[in-house]
């Protein structure tokens, strides 16, 4: 339980120096206000744990069809009748204290009949969701001005100068996916052998200094938030204007600007098994969501669990996945199998590059 209670109060610090209007205010057609990230953490809890597992009836009647993140398009959110202000804090309390009700009740045990509760899964899946959501929010608070928090690192940390080494990895058969036993997600299983041919990935992702030379051979346009400043360039996220650190990991690129980025350097962008295999060896994992070269697909004997709208209904062409974690992603989300995905031409994602080449 003591998890669970961690991950709420990072939630409730990320959004301490905030007031009502803040929260409920639409800053981007692409992010859901804050108010809807909240509400929304608190009806998946209490879908999942207290109406599903305690089979009790929900707080607020039909409300929870507002939190659908797939009946509401992000720039629907701001206009629904959600939860706001000190009804919304309540709503993740009162919700809190029913599922440690529920808890107390269930064996999340590993024999566990219902694969809900083996092994924990629904717990560590609420866990997951909400400092998933974690992120979220920081994507947004990028757009709150003067936003600041004493209990969060704000921004990528240095990362090494990203210099011309790769790393080689062999060729031949490698495994691919999350084991069997522990907690992952539907899309990440099964686990599967794929023939890989014998790649080198660089060791480092891109830094801001080497995405500037791209720029500034190619016209490319600037990341998203860069603008110029005295000749050089500034970032603005939460309206400042700090300089644009040169090590730091190149943030908020498209999947096209990463595509071409890798064709400039004369590389290629790795594939997610490609990014999986090699994931032992990278240093510096967790600058930067990295867009690798593959659609979001199904892996050999998927199956959709709990729902299909967690993974199967985004399976296609339409997404990118992105591999490895931002410095907003939350040290228990990284782990080398896990799968995000987005459209190729969004930017407002901490996303950046590592580039691969065939050996
Ligand atoms: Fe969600």
């Amino acid at each position: 339980m003591e998890r669970l209670g961690e991950a709420r109060a990072r939630t409730l610090k990320l959004i301490e120096p905030l007031d009502d209007e803040q929260l409920n205010r639409v800053y981007s057609p692409i992010l859901s206000p804050l108010a809807w990230d909240l509400g929304h953490i608190a009806n998946f809890e209490e879908l999942w744990l207290v109406q599903t597992i305690g089979g009790r009836e929900p707080l607020h009647g039909e409300l929870g069809r507002f939190y659908d993140a797939i009946e509401n398009p992000r720039k629907t959110r701001g206009e629904l009748p959600i939860l706001r202000d000190a009804g919304l804090r309540s709503y993740l309390a009162d919700v809190r204290e029913r599922t440690l009700e529920v808890l107390a009740e269930v064996d999340l045990g590993l024999d566990a009949e219902d694969p809900l509760l083996r092994e924990g899964f629904v717990y560590e899946m609420l866990l997951a969701h909400e400092l998933q959501h974690n992120e979220t929010m920081l994507q947004l608070l990028q757009l709150v001005d003067d936003y600041e928090n004493d209990g969060f690192d704000l921004g990528p940390a240095a990362a090494e100068a990203s210099g011309p080494e790769m790393i080689a990895v062999d060729g031949g058969e490698h495994e691919i996916g999350a084991p069997a036993r522990g907690f992952a997600y539907d899309n990440e299983r099964a686990r599967h052998a794929v023939e890989l041919a014998p790649f080198e990935i660089d060791r480092t992702p891109v830094s801001n200094g080497t995405y500037l030379q791209f720029m500034e051979e190619t016209g490319a346009e600037a990341p998203l938030y860069w603008e110029r400043d005295d000749g050089g360039w500034a970032l603005t996220t939460m309206a400042g204007r700090d300089p644009v650190i040169s090590a730091h990991p190149v943030l908020h690129v498209s999947w096209h600007e990463a595509e071409a980025f890798a064709r400039w350097a004369g590389k290629r962008l790795p594939s997610e098994q490609e990014w999986e295999a090699a994931s032992a060896e990278l240093e510096s994992v967790g600058q930067a969501w990295e867009w690798t070269s593959s659609d979001f697909l199904a892996y050999p004997g998927f199956e959709a669990f709990p729902y299909r709208e967690y993974s199967e209904v985004f399976f296609g062409d339409t997404y990118k996945v992105l591999r490895g974690g931002s410095w907003a992603t939350h040290a228990s989300v990284m782990r080398p199998s896990f799968r995000n995905w987005d459209l190729p031409e969004r930017r407002q994602i901490f996303s950046g590059i590592r580039c691969a080449r065939d050996a």
